[in-house]
């Protein structure tokens, strides 16, 4: 029965490879995963960001601003409040900074008002220090979600640090550079 011996062992090698191979299967299945969740976040960075807006109900130019975002990747989940007080309160948005929404982003940066996309993009991408987010206080006629016709108000948008000032991140002088 001897003879038999090499036989088990190959009987034993043979199932060890097709355990080996079942767990080599399971890691790549982790390392797609992982890979998945990189270009999540790479994607995030290039602005396909996830934000929560709060807004008034009636607020036609929010919708406006939403559709903006929208249309250039962001992925928007609206809530429609009728006190917005206290999200401005809890985001530290002050009175002289505020306007109709406030759109929070997943790591908690906020961007109040009809700020263009693309200044959100940047701040995400460069996400400078001692910085909270932006705003564009009021609601200047031309911005995105405030058009009306040609008409076009030059604004700053600011940026909100984290001890409370502000400081200019842009300056918009004419429409065509909001895109
Ligand atoms: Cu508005
Ligand atoms: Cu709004």
């Amino acid at each position: 029965m001897t003879y038999l011996k090499p036989l088990v062992s190959v009987f034993f090698f043979a199932l060890l490879v097709v355990f080996n191979a079942g767990c080599n299967k399971k890691e790549d299945a982790s390392t797609a995963q992982d890979k998945l969740v990189t270009q999540q976040e790479s994607r995030s960075s290039t602005g396909m960001e996830q934000l929560e807006v709060y807004k008034s109900p009636t607020c036609g130019c929010c919708s406006g601003w939403v559709d903006h975002m929208s249309a250039a990747g962001f992925s928007v989940n609206s809530h429609d409040l009728d006190n917005l007080v206290p999200v401005k309160q809890s985001h530290g948005i002050g009175r002289e900074t505020q306007s109709c929404h406030t759109a929070v982003s997943k790591e908690g940066f906020v961007f109040e008002g009809h700020v263009p996309a693309k200044f959100v993009k940047r701040f995400l991408a460069e996400k400078p220090e001692n910085a909270r987010g932006l705003a564009v206080p009021a609601m200047p006629v031309g911005t995105p979600g405030m058009e009306m016709g040609d008409r076009f108000m030059p604004y700053q948008v600011l940026l909100l640090k984290t001890d409370g000032s502000t400081e200019v991140y842009a300056q918009v002088s004419r429409a065509d550079e909001q895109h």
